[in-house]
């Protein structure tokens, strides 16, 4: 439905979607001069990341981590003057085996057969030599890219190993650990694209790599700082509904028409994930080649549970809260607890099928099966969380779904290289979209400075 906005605004350059990525792109163009405005459908900005407090508990409902190789994303925390600190990571981590053995193990390699760590490591080295062999940027010239994206990554880890243990143990960094579908359900190409994008698939193996700090006063605040600098240039409450646009030969016109206001501008950017971009009207509508790209682009599913207790009592038992199983509900879980916390909080994520089967259960029932399977790796006493919640984003209506966007088989090398090719006026900026930094903080402002260099150098010719 297209909504009369109440107000009317001119700007150089109209923003929908007040995530990381939309609100670096704004304060680029307005460091350099242009003036915008950010129309943002929820009434905060952040988007997929959201730290508040809950139940009196103060959680990182979404995005978190930061990663060494994140270096757009450290670099715009110093700007901002934000703080981050180590993961806590002392003591030993968890593997709980197919069969349901629990063994207490230090370092990378999960204690599993000597078989099964060959296998392990063979698969960890040809995803290495793959992703090595890809520029993040354009996947779809890998020298196998078609043969690799036509085979799902289930059957392409079981053509590479017999060893069942070793190909789920892997697939998890990639399926329940990233994608959050199941491997079957994207290609070969997009886990060594995942893989390539982190710098390696040795990086995301590595949890004291890929999930090295955490954001003082939480990940949020980097949007909420952006957003503090752009004043009353970003407009919350306000789902862009329609987006027309004209070329008058000496320029373009758009008008995005948003529930509080109507911005005409010389260009759009769609800073919103792309299983968002149909809940907009186009005129005049996208060309074939989106309408098409854009359906074989989906968000994965995870549930983020937080279990919160009134000591970190894992530590006492010599334990980190690491714990990894590709065969429990419960695939991985964390220790964290936030700077300064006297209380103990656990994150944990249950992902895609297990997903599907947990949430056919009943709240109450849900919690006993969660807590049950934390207890596996931790203890009896992680039944007894005093606060218990569930980041449930596949209900959130404006991302639905988490962490990110990712193709369906086959799809990245037939579509990608034109997934950053503007229509008339528009532009797409977004995690999803990203080179280095896929599905992450890091790649949704990685897009946005990028989008913003192409935005300045277009509308600002000679602008240094
Ligand atoms: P994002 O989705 O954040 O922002 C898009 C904005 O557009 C939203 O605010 C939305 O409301 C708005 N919007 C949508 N449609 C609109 C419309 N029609 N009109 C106006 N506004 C509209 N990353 C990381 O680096 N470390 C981590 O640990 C994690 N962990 C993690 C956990 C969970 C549970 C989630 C959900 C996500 C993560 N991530 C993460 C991913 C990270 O949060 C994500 O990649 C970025 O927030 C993406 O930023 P974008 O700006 O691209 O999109």
């Amino acid at each position: 439905m297209t909504v009369d906005a109440a107000s009317t605004l001119e700007r150089d350059v109209v923003i929908i979607g007040a995530g990381p990525s939309g609100l670096s792109a704004a304060r680029e163009l307005k460091k350099a001069g242009l003036s915008v405005a950010v129309v943002e459908a929820r009434g905060r900005v952040g988007g997929r990341t959201w730290s508040d407090t809950i139940d009196g508990a103060w959680l990182e409902i979404g995005g978190q981590w930061v990663s060494p190789d994140q270096t757009a994303l450290i670099a715009l925390l110093a700007e901002l003057g934000i703080d981050t600190y180590p993961r806590y990571r002392e003591g030993d981590s968890v593997y709980i085996a197919p069969d349901g053995t629990r063994t207490r193990y230090t370092g990378e390699m999960f204690p599993v057969s000597a078989e099964t760590e060959a296998a392990m490591n063979k698969l960890i080295a040809v995803l290495d030599e793959l992703a090595a062999l890809m520029d993040p940027a354009k996947p779809w010239d890998h020298p196998q890219a078609r043969e690799l994206d036509i085979i799902s990554f289930h059957h392409w880890l079981r053509a590479q190993s017999d060893n069942e243990e070793a190909c789920n143990n892997i697939g998890l960094f990639i399926a329940g650990g990233m994608l959050t579908k199941p491997a079957h359900a994207f290609s070969a190409l997009q886990a060594v694209f995942m893989a390539s994008s982190a710098g390696s698939f040795s990086n995301l193996v590595d949890d004291n790599f890929i999930l090295d700090k955490r954001v003082k006063g939480g990940m949020q605040g980097v949007s909420l700082a952006m957003a503090a600098e752009l004043g009353g240039d970003v407009i919350l409450n306000s789902p862009a509904r329609t987006v027309r646009w004209q070329d008058n030969g000496d320029g373009y016109l758009a008008t995005v028409v948003s529930d509080a206001a109507t911005v005409t501008a010389k260009r759009v950017v769609m800073a919103v994930p792309p299983n968002l971009y149909s809940r907009v009207s186009f005129d005049p509508p996208l060309p074939r080649r989106q309408h098409q790209m854009h359906q074989h682009q989906s968000l994965g599913l995870v549930i983020k549970v937080h279990a919160v207790y009134e000591t970190p009592f894992w530590r006492g038992e010599g334990l980190s809260g690491t714990g990894f199983s590709a065969a429990s509900l419960v695939q991985e879980v964390y220790d964290n607890t936030n700077f300064g916390d006297d209380r103990g909080t656990l994150v944990a994520f249950i992902s895609d099928e297990k997903a599907d089967y947990a949430f056919s259960l009943s709240p109450e029932q849900r919690q006993r099966e969660v807590t049950a399977s934390l207890a596996e790796f931790l203890g009896e006493a992680a039944k007894e969380p005093v606060v218990y919640y569930e980041s449930d984003w596949g209900s959130e209506e404006w991302t639905r779904g988490a962490y990110a966007a990712s193709y369906d088989l086959g799809g990245l090398h037939r579509y990608g290289p034109d997934q950053l090719t503007p229509v008339g006026p528009i532009h797409w900026s977004c995690s999803d979209l990203a080179a280095e930094g896929y599905q992450h903080v890091d790649g949704a402002v990685r897009m946005g400075q990028s989008t913003a260099k192409q935005l300045i150098a277009e509308l600002l010719p000679g602008h240094p």
